[in-house]
């Protein structure tokens, strides 16, 4: 690994460990009846006594310290009273910022038992993300992931998000390039060793299109179909990419 980036690799490994084992206690306490508030407290709570603090705290107005989405909420669910029942499906979305670098990630749970169907979303949101990043390393194009990820999720039946993509992140959690999750491979810049970036593809059950609630965050979907997501913060080497925001256990 080259002297330039190894610095940016250690720090985003860091900031991405907290945030991955923010979601590892998240997993231990989502259950039918727990408000999405306490999942807000312990993501909190674990960051700050990782001597980090969260990036989407306050970051242009948002007031809590993780995104909770439910169901139909594409992304940025803000935390509430609202309590998850049986069968639902929620994405928890964490970044950490420590040292002064960012770690982003996210993992849909299921709620106790969840429909074939849900369960079959999950699945293939996340084997779209774990697809792409299995592809990344130099010299491949940005359109590669994007087709890889709208292959997989099509050839299910399933429909790929528009509307919001993944990022560059560092020193500041949104950045260029934008990491768009459906397009034409051999499309967009080339992908350098070095970059750090996120792959976060939002997988509708009905139709791609979005629209945001009143509160000015709220994603869902139009057609109030079910939304799953994951996101992972890599880093691209010369023969593929480091994941940074892995489980503990995995
Ligand atoms: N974590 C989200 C992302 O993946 C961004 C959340 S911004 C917030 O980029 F303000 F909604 F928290
Ligand atoms: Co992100
Ligand atoms: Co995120």
């Amino acid at each position: 690994m080259s002297k330039n980036y190894k610095e940016a690799f250690s720090k985003t490994r860091l900031a991405g460990s907290i945030a991955a084992g923010a979601l590892d206690e998240v997993a231990k306490i989502v259950k039918p009846g727990i408000r999405t508030k306490e999942i807000d407290k312990l993501c909190y709570e674990f960051i700050n006594d990782h001597k980090a603090f969260s990036a989407p705290l306050f970051y242009r107005g948002f007031p809590k310290s993780c995104c909770t989405s439910t169901n139909h909420v594409v992304c940025h669910g803000i935390p509430s009273e609202k309590e998850l029942k049986e069968g639902d499906i929620v994405n928890v979305d964490v970044t950490a910022v420590k040292d002064g670098w960012h770690g982003d990630t996210s993992r849909t749970f299921e709620i106790g038992e969840v429909s074939i169907k849900a369960k079959k979303l999950v699945k293939v949101t996340y084997e779209a993300m774990m697809k792409a990043i299995n592809i990344v390393k130099e010299d491949i194009h940005l359109g590669d992931i994007g087709a890889t990820i709208q292959k997989h999720v099509e050839a299910e039946g399933f429909s790929v998000v528009q509307d919001f993509c993944g990022h560059g992140i560092g020193e500041v959690f949104h950045k260029e390039p934008n990491v768009l999750h459906y397009g034409q491979s051999g499309s967009g810049e080339k992908v350098k060793a070095g970059m750090i970036f996120t792959i976060e593809p939002m997988i509708n059950l009905g139709k791609y299109e979005t629209k945001t609630l009143n509160d000015g965050w709220t994603a869902v979907t139009k057609d109030k179909s079910l939304s799953a997501q994951f996101e992972h913060t890599i880093g691209v080497t010369s023969n593929g990419c480091e994941i940074f925001t892995l489980p503990k256990k995995n």
